[in-house]
């Protein structure tokens, strides 16, 4: 895709972490939400690195997360990121550096897509991670929650005033 034409596009935009179970989930549901909110016509999608988890639903702990700040993942499924994702979407972000480092790694020569991390779009936090909490406690979701929401409320404002 041409630069010329992204301007225009409507967005297509795949959030994307090691498993697809964690973080990436709350990212998809949370931009969902923040899209419809503004007025916002989006695709959104969300994918992992590895294949680990594919065809499973999100972590019980993300999906409890999202419930109580009202946003329903659990129809989420996980799938791994595959090299047709890079002509299919616009923006592909990755939650830490890990990811965008897999992300670039696979990337066809010539692709159009947009590679950031989620807080690049977050004003004063770009280059920062949102850490797997995958190994934490129910504290660390809260915390990958508000993050995401930061990261993906200034995304979805940014792409809107394009
Ligand atoms: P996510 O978290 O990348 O935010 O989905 C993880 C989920 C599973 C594993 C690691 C991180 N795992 O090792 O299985």
């Amino acid at each position: 895709m041409l630069a010329r034409e992204s301007a225009v596009m409507k967005p297509h935009v795949v959030f994307v972490c090691l498993g697809n179970i964690c973080r990436s989930p709350l990212a998809e549901g949370a931009f969902r939400r923040e899209a419809a909110l503004i007025g916002l016509d989006a695709d959104a999608d969300s994918a992992a690195t590895r294949d680990w988890h594919e065809g499973k639903a999100p972590d019980r702990r993300s999906i409890a997360v999202a419930r109580k700040h009202g946003v329903n993942i659990s129809s989420q499924r996980a799938r791994p990121l595959r090299s047709e994702d890079f002509a299919r979407f616009t923006h592909i972000i990755g939650m830490d550096r890990a990811n965008l480092k897999a992300i670039a790694d696979m990337a066809p020569a010539g692709h159009g897509a947009h590679l950031s991390l989620l807080l690049d779009h977050a004003p004063g936090r770009a280059g920062q991670e949102i850490d797997d909490p995958w190994a934490g406690r129910a504290a660390d979701f809260e915390r990958c929650w508000a993050e995401v929401l930061e990261g993906v409320t200034a995304l979805a404002a940014a792409l809107k005033s394009h």
